[in-house]
């Protein structure tokens, strides 16, 4: 499908240079990118216009990321549920990574951005994954900021993998029951190689997590803000920054 006959949208703006009132940073921001449909309804366009907005916000907020120095950016792009949707809207939220990299991958390239993906790619369109493996390919090297993009992903089918993995070393005699703790959980989570989150960010206003990272979430911040994907700009990550270092972290014990 042809991108060209979009009608124009202001792009938000971003500056590139850091707020000095901002001095801790949270190494892995999560993000569940919600509203991209309510913001299109409620400008008369199509949702899928919406989702088109919110690819390009994309691209603003890794910059905004990236200036502040956090190390992974997760983001939420499509769920195990979202299947659940129109053909239309589904096939066109399939070819967004596609389309997505076809624009943005040269800068990303710059920018030192490394890409990874969790999730079950293999149910994508060849010519997704593809775009998506030349991505991970070209970027393998990069030592910037990993841009985790969460796409056909569920947390609890994450956890169905892992508790198929853990069955499977028990088969092989690699395994007791007993000597099962959660670092062998942790060790088969998509995300094993990655820090938790330290802070996540939902857009739209609404209040829940969608079968994102059930597991790596236990003791991560949350930040809720009622504006929807595309029009979530610098203002407010930074709004969510400023609210992250005001939290005491106590994992349980005492400050
Ligand atoms: C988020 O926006 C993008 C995906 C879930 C793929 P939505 O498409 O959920 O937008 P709303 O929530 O319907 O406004
Ligand atoms: C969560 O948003 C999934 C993504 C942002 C990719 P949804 O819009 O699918 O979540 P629900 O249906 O409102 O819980
Ligand atoms: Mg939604």
């Amino acid at each position: 499908m042809a991108f060209n006959y979009w009608p124009f949208i202001n792009k938000n703006k971003t500056t590139t240079e850091k707020d000095t009132q901002i001095t801790v940073i949270p190494d892995h921001v999560a993000i569940i990118m919600d509203g991209n449909g309510r913001w299109a309804k409620q400008r008369g366009l199509p949702r899928i216009t919406g989702h088109k907005q919110g690819m390009d916000n994309v691209k603003q907020i890794v910059e905004v990321a990236n200036t502040y120095e956090v190390k992974v950016l997760t983001l939420y792009a499509f769920s195990t549920e979202n299947w659940k949707r129109p053909e239309q809207e589904v096939n066109f939220l399939m070819k967004l990574p596609q389309e997505f990299l076809s624009v943005y991958l040269p800068d990303l390239i710059k920018e030192n951005v490394k890409i990874e993906v969790i999730g079950h790619l293999e149910r994508l369109p060849k010519s997704t994954q593809k775009a998506i493996n030349n991505a991970l390919e070209k970027t393998k090297h990069n030592t910037g900021l990993i841009l985790n993009i969460a796409m056909n992903y569920g947390s609890r089918l994450e956890m169905v993998d892992v508790v198929k993995s853990i069955a499977e070393d028990i088969r092989l005699n690699k395994l007791t029951p007993d000597q099962i703790d959660e670092q062998t959980i942790n060790q088969r989570l998509y995300t094993s190689h990655l820090p938790e989150p330290d802070l996540l960010i939902r857009t739209s206003g609404e209040i829940r997590l969608s079968n994102f990272l059930l597991w790596q979430l236990a003791y991560t911040e949350f930040w809720f803000t009622d504006a929807y994907w595309p029009a979530f700009s610098e203002h407010e990550f930074k709004q969510a920054l400023l609210a992250y270092q005001q939290r005491k972290r106590r994992y349980g014990g005492l400050e």
